[in-house]
């Protein structure tokens, strides 16, 4: 679909620098990767150690199908979070959202204002039509989230794991 770090999508909010990761976030990656907090309702292997994360990283970058941002706070370079795109399906115009913030920086409407942003770029750049997002059943922060975005939960779909909530926002037209 895109990318190489020339023109990567570095995105603005009012409070907020979205822009590509790279191989000097790898301290503030392994603090979120390895942050028990963050990863209680993730499914994933958690980073140990700065050389695992400088490989999180490396795979990222040479993902050429999925956007990561790395989530900054406009005027300091370090990174709080991250947000993805991912599982593109180009036919149907879909994809999936992921995000994660460390935990001293939420509950400041962060994350909402970053993803805002992403969906916007996903629907009037990308023309994505609709964007999946699944949650742990337990996992209220991530919902309430999704429920402010407008993202709808999908009842009918039975998720491949029970313990998962999926979500879907849909373009209105
Ligand atoms: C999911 C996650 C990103 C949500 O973070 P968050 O900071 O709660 O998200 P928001 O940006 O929507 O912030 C909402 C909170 O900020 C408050 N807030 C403060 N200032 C605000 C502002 N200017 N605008 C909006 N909300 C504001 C809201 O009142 C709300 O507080 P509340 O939770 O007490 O109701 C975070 O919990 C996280 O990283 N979890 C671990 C990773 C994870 O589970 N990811 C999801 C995988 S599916």
């Amino acid at each position: 679909m895109k990318k190489g770090s020339q023109n990567f999508p570095t995105l603005m909010t009012e409070r907020l620098t979205l822009r590509q990761l790279s191989i000097n976030d790898s301290v503030e990656i392994l603090l979120l990767r390895s942050d028990e907090e963050i990863n209680k309702f993730l499914d994933r292997k958690p980073s140990k150690t700065l050389i695992d994360a400088l490989n999180f990283i490396k795979i990222i970058l040479e993902n050429d199908e999925t956007l990561y941002w790395a989530i900054t706070k406009t005027g300091d370079e370090k990174l709080i979070g991250t947000i993805c795109l991912f599982d593109f399906v180009n036919d149907v115009k879909k994809c999936e959202i992921g995000y994660e913030l460390r935990t001293e920086y939420q509950g400041q409407g962060i994350m909402i204002e970053a993803t805002r942003k992403v969906i916007q770029y996903a629907i009037d750049t990308l023309g994505i039509k609709s964007i999946d997002a699944s949650t742990h059943k337990d996992n209220q922060s991530s919902t309430n989230l999704l429920q402010k975005l407008n993202f709808k939960n999908l009842e009918s779909i039975e998720a491949e794991n029970p313990n998962l909530i999926l979500f879907r926002l849909t373009q209105k037209i």
